[in-house]
């Protein structure tokens, strides 16, 4: 069933602990909360942690870890997204893009000029519709045990900075996917 939204926008707030509980508080206690576990990949926990509280009920999140990545002969930085979560009683109500447009906001004042995610194909044109853009590259990312793989998910960057354009050049992820 569906719930609404009460009539003001609901506040973002940077969340203390993002553990296996808050992604429960959210997305239920189900096996795959994001339907990815037929990629087999090992993920990156996220070190910030933005989130919607309705009536004390966690109800959203976005997390935000920077990771070191190559394209060509570029070394860089980019800010991952990760972990993004809307109940599904209260999905297709805007909640994910006012928490993705705070941690954006936050992410452009790390540093890096890129934000990077992975998604399922079914979402790209809903992050696009939050201005990120598809990366047509393989993404070679790392996985336990100094081994990489080439990222099976699709992957989407955005501009932190103005005018920030994504390089020519092969990608490879200097840590594990976020
Ligand atoms: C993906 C998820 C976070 C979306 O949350 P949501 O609150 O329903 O998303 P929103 O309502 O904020 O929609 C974001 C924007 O995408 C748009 N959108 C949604 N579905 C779309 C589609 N199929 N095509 C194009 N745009 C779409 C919305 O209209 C909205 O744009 P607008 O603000 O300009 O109207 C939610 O479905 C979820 O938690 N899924 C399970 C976990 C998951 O898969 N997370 C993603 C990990 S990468």
């Amino acid at each position: 069933m569906t719930a609404h939204l009460p009539s003001t926008t609901p506040a973002v707030i940077r969340l203390t602990r993002y553990t296996r509980t808050e992604l429960s508080e959210i997305l239920g206690d189900g096996p795959d909360p994001f339907g990815v576990s037929w990629a087999g990949l090992t993920w990156l926990d996220k070190d910030e942690h933005f989130g919607i509280k309705l009536d004390g009920r966690l109800v959203a999140h976005t997390g935000l870890v920077t990771v070191p990545l190559s394209i060509g002969s570029l070394e860089t930085r980019a800010v991952g997204f990760g972990g993004v979560a809307v109940a599904p009683d209260l999905r297709g109500q805007g909640l994910a893009r006012i928490v993705m447009t705070a941690a954006l906001e936050h992410a452009r004042t790390i540093g890096p000029r890129y934000g990077l995610l992975f998604c399922l194909p079914h979402l790209l044109p809903l992050y696009e519709r939050l201005g990120w853009r598809q990366l047509h590259e393989d993404v070679v990312v790392e996985q336990p045990g100094e081994t990489t793989t080439v990222m099976p998910l699709e992957t989407m960057w955005t501009p932190l900075r103005d005018g920030a354009q994504w390089p020519a050049g092969g990608v490879q992820l200097r840590s594990l996917p976020m």
